[in-house]
C-alpha cells in the first residue's frame, strides 16, 4: 500500500513562492506516489486572525491556491482542519502529557515572545495542534519546508511519549525536506516570510509580482562590474527556476560583468511569470464556481472524518474515557 503523505498550510496572508517551492510544489510532485491528504489549516491561523471575513475569505483562497498549483482533487484528499473536531480533541489528551518547558523551547514560541510578550494560549499550543493533525492520520511523510522541521519532531516525541504512557498508537512520522529548497529567501534575503513583509506572492497580478521583483535587494556594483552571484538576492531566487546548464551561462555572465541587476531582475520576473501562467489559468477556472470549490473540501473532509474517528475510537479506549 502507499505511503502516506499529510501537510497543511495556514490561511493566515497571501501564499508566497516560499510556501510553494517549501511545499507545495511537494505536494503535487508525490500526488501520485502518495496516499495523499493535504488541509488547510484554519485552527491554527486563528492564532494570529481573529476577524470572520479575513479568515473566509483566506481559506477559500488556500483552497484555489491548491488547486492552482495543480494539487487533483481525484488524487488528493483536500479538507479544512476545522472539518475534524477529533483533532482539537487529541490535542487536549497531548496537552495533559506535554510539559509547560517543553512548549517554551519550541523556536516559533521564542520568536513570538521576543516580538510581542503577550502570546496567546493557542500559539504557545501550536506545535501540540500540529502532533495531532499529522498523527492522528498516521500520517508517514509530512512535506514541509526547514523552517516546520521542529514542529514535526514535536510530533514524533508526542507520539513516542504517548505510546510509552497508553501503549503502541501512534506512528513516528518524518519530514520530507527537499534540500535545495528547505529555506527560499524573500526580497531582503532573510528566510520569505509574511511576517517579515519580504514575500513575492504565488497568485499576485503581473503588477504586484513586478513590485516584490523589483524590491529585491542588492549592492549597488554598476551593470559593467563583475557581480557575485553567490551574496545576490535576485541570483538566489533564479536558483529556483533554472537548470543547471542555465545557472551556469548567467553564472559566467554575473562574473564577467556587464549585467545589470535590473536585467537580471527582469530575467527573474520573465521566469516566475512564465510558472504561474497555467497555475493562474486553473485556478481562475475554479475560483469561477466556488461551490465546487466547497463541495471538494467537504467531499474531504468526508473522506479524512473515516479515518480519523476510527483512530479516535482507539485513542478514547487507550486513555481511558470511552466505558
Ligand atoms: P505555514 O502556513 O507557515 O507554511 C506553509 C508551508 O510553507 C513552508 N514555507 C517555506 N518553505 C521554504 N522556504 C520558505 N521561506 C517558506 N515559508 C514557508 C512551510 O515550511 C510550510 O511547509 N505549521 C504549518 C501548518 C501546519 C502543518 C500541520 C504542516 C499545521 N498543521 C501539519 C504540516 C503538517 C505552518 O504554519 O505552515
Amino acid at each position: 500500500m502507499a505511503k502516506k503523505l499529510l501537510s497543511g498550510i495556514q490561511p493566515s496572508g497571501t501564499i508566497h513562492i516560499g510556501n510553494y517551492f517549501g511545499a507545495m510544489k511537494q505536494f503535487v510532485d508525490l500526488q501520485d506516489s502518495y496516499d495523499s491528504y493535504v488541509f488547510i489549516a484554519d485552527l491554527h491561523a486563528i492564532t494570529t486572525i481573529q476577524n470572520r471575513e479575513e479568515l473566509s475569505n483566506n481559506i477559500l483562497n488556500v483552497a484555489l491556491d491548491y488547486l492552482g498549483c495543480g494539487l487533483d482533487p481525484k488524487k488528493v484528499c483536500l479538507f479544512k482542519q476545522s472539518d475534524l473536531m477529533e483533532v482539537t480533541e487529541l490535542a487536549w489528551y497531548f496537552n495533559c502529557i506535554t510539559t509547560m518547558p517543553y512548549l517554551e523551547r519550541a523556536t516559533a514560541y521564542k520568536d513570538a515572545y521576543q516580538k510581542a510578550k503577550e502570546v496567546n494560549v493557542g500559539l504557545f499550543d501550536y506545535p501540540i495542534l500540529m502532533a495531532a493533525d499529522i498523527l492522528i492520520q498516521d500520517a508517514d511523510v509530512v512535506p514541509v519546508g526547514a523552517d516546520q522541521k521542529q514542529h514535526v519532531e514535536y510530533a514524533r516525541d508526542t507520539a513516542q511519549k504517548f505510546n510509552n504512557i497508553y501503549g503502541e498508537t501512534f506512528k513516528l512520522p518524518e519530514p520530507l525536506i527537499l534540500k535545495n529548497m528547505a529555506i527560499i529567501p524573500g526580497v531582503d534575503g532573510r528566510k520569505m516570510s509574511k511576517s517579515y513583509k519580504n514575500t513575492i506572492p504565488l497568485f499576485g497580478t503581473d503588477e504586484e509580482i513586478k513590485k516584490a521583483v523589483m524590491k529585491i535587494v542588492t549592492d549597488s556594483k554598476t551593470p559593467e562590474e563583475s557581480k557575485d552571484p553567490d551574496t545576490c538576492n535576485i541570483f538566489a531566487l533564479h536558483k529556483l527556476f533554472l537548470d543547471v546548464e542555465e545557472l551556469k551561462y548567467l553564472r559566467e555572465r554575473y562574473v564577467k560583468g556587464g549585467l545589470s541587476y535590473k536585467e537580471s531582475k527582469e530575467m527573474l520576473l520573465d521566469e516566475i511569470l512564465k510558472l504561474i501562467k497555467p497555475m493562474r489559468e486553473r485556478r481562475e477556472m475554479y475560483a469561477k464556481d466556488i461551490d465546487s470549490v466547497k463541495e471538494i473540501l467537504a467531499n474531504g473532509a468526508k473522506k479524512a472524518k473515516i479515518i480519523v474517528a476510527e483512530k479516535m475510537n482507539i485513542i478514547r479506549d487507550r486513555v481511558g474515557v470511552k466505558i
